[in-house]
């Protein structure tokens, strides 16, 4: 299949301004096409985002670690991706692990050696690894499951996080005691000496904490060595790409708007920026070489985890999109909690992103079901409500206005473009469509590559 990616793309040409300050606005360079979740993640990314590597020079990750879970099909192949961009399945792209990305590197390692067994090939010659990356360690994972049972003893409940220390490590960053890649790829005494105060302050909030720390050492110097080929400084290889030949650079958000750390339904959220900013900060590119912002939205709504989900459907319809959809976790194998489409959190993540256009996944689940409602709206105390609400304890309030429409009642999976589709799957997708504000550029109908409607 060949896809369209829009003129933004390419290298802007415009004529220089008159004054000194427009000119240089005007030269900004390549733009980069991002790809982000617009509900609670597992919308579709990897298979969108390997919908446009085919044609992509370079594809980064800039946020979120192995916490995410991409699912890629291929000539029948499925693959799993969690910290390589899934654009790694190119032979003739690059692919780009940016500075905003904490990297577990067995993890990687193994990610890369378990996909290579099912044939993809020379993949370590195409990473590239920002400098300024975090490490997340084996402690960190360690201390993800310490907090978790903190959780459930202190509040009753966890956030449910996928125990990829994410979160620890994320807060290391934060509290300006993380260790980055160039870090273990300068002095390893010196790297040794802060890994060690490293554990310590881990060991002082969590005494029963314990790490072999000259096993730990011996394994990361290893694994240093292995990496050392891959590391660039990532923002001077992006100053590059951006400024340099007319490139197609794609960005592959991972988890999602609703389990963003500002943006998401906190504090059952990740710890990373998955909205639009997260592109420019964990890559450390300027916000005029964004073009595309391509939201990832299934045709109803999964979450992973704990949290409010105001269209959540513990019933036979819940059931039915779990088992139809495979809505099982690629990370962790937990059962997706399932429910009707929710058009609020849609249009908040637009609200955030400014999608240019949506890529709508997972149609054909929808094909067997006589009606199919989409939640349009919220309401408190019998009164709508414009926005999307920051208190959890209102959210678990809020009561769900649906829009309900017939099911189409017919097999959509081997329909490769619009006309293909019954009259009402057309209609379901235009209503979301006009609701949103945003097109609707692909809808998806399949696992595969192939099993894409491109409508523009
Ligand atoms: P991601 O985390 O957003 O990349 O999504 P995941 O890979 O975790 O979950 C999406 C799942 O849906 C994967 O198993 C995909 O193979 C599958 N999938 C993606 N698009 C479609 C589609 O249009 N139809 C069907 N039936 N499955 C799809
Ligand atoms: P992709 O990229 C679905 C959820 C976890 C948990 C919360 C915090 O595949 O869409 P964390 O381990 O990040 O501290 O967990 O966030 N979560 C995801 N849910 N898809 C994801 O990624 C997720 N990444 C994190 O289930 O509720
Ligand atoms: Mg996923």
């Amino acid at each position: 299949m060949s896809v369209t990616w829009s003129a933004k793309d390419h290298k802007n040409t415009n004529q220089p301004a008159a004054t000194g300050l427009k000119r240089a606005r005007n030269d900004v360079g390549n733009k980069v096409t991002v790809v982000l979740g617009a509900q609670w993640g597992d919308e579709g990314k990897g298979k969108v985002v390997d919908l446009l590597a085919t044609e992509a020079d370079v594809v980064c990750r800039c946020q979120g670690g192995n916490n995410a879970g991409h699912t890629v099909v291929v000539d029948g192949k499925e693959y799993d991706f969690h910290l390589l961009p899934s654009g790694i399945i190119n032979p003739k792209s690059t692919s780009l692990i940016g500075n905003g990305v904490v990297v577990h590197l067995p993890g990687l390692f193994e990610e890369g050696d378990k996909n290579e067994k099912k044939g993809l090939k020379g993949w370590e010659k195409r990473l590239i690894v920002s400098d300024r990356a975090h490490i997340v360690f084996d402690f960190h994972q360690v201390v993800d499951g310490l907090q978790e049972t903190e959780r459930q003893a202190q509040e009753g409940k966890n956030i449910g996080t996928t125990k990829k220390g994410v979160g620890p490590a994320y807060s290391s960053k934060a509290s300006r005691t993380g260790l980055r890649v160039c870090d273990l790829l300068g002095d390893f005494k010196d790297f040794s000496t802060k890994f060690k105060n490293l554990v310590h302050q881990f060991q002082s909030m969590y005494p029963s904490l314990t790490v072999d720390v000259e096993d730990q050492l011996k394994k990361l110097k290893e694994y240093a060595e292995r990496l050392r080929p891959m590391v660039r400084d990532g923002v001077y290889y992006m100053y590059e790409a951006l400024h340099g030949s007319a490139k197609k650079i794609l960005v592959e958000g991972a988890n999602a708007a609703l389990l963003d750390i500002d943006f998401g339904t906190y504090p059952f959220v990740t710890s990373s920026n998955c909205t639009v900013g997260g592109a420019c900060t964990g890559l450390g590119i300027p916000p005029l070489n964004i073009g595309d912002v391509f939201g990832v939205a299934k045709a109803y709504t999964t979450r992973v985890g704990i949290g409010a989900f105001p269209t959540e459907q513990l019933n036979a319809v819940g059931e039915l999109l779990q088992t139809r959809g495979h809505e099982v976790g690629v990370t962790t194998g937990r059962k997706r909690r399932c429910g009707w489409l929710d058009l609020v959190i849609v249009r908040y993540a637009h609200m955030i992103n400014g999608f240019t256009a949506i890529a709508l996944t997972k149609l054909d689940i929808l094909d067997v079901l006589d009606e199919i409602k989409v939640g349009v709206a919220y309401k408190l105390n019998g009164k709508r409500i414009p926005h999307f609400p920051a208190n959890m304890d209102v959210l678990q309030k809020v009561e769900v206005e649906y829009e309900t429409f017939p099911g189409w009642k017919t097999d959509t999976s081997a329909a490769r473009k619009w006309n293909d589709l019954p009259a009402k799957a057309q209609n379901y997708i235009r209503f979301i469509e006009n609701h949103i504000g945003v097109p609707i550029k692909w809808v998806g109908v399949g696992k595969s590559r192939e099993c894409m409607i491109q409508m523009f």
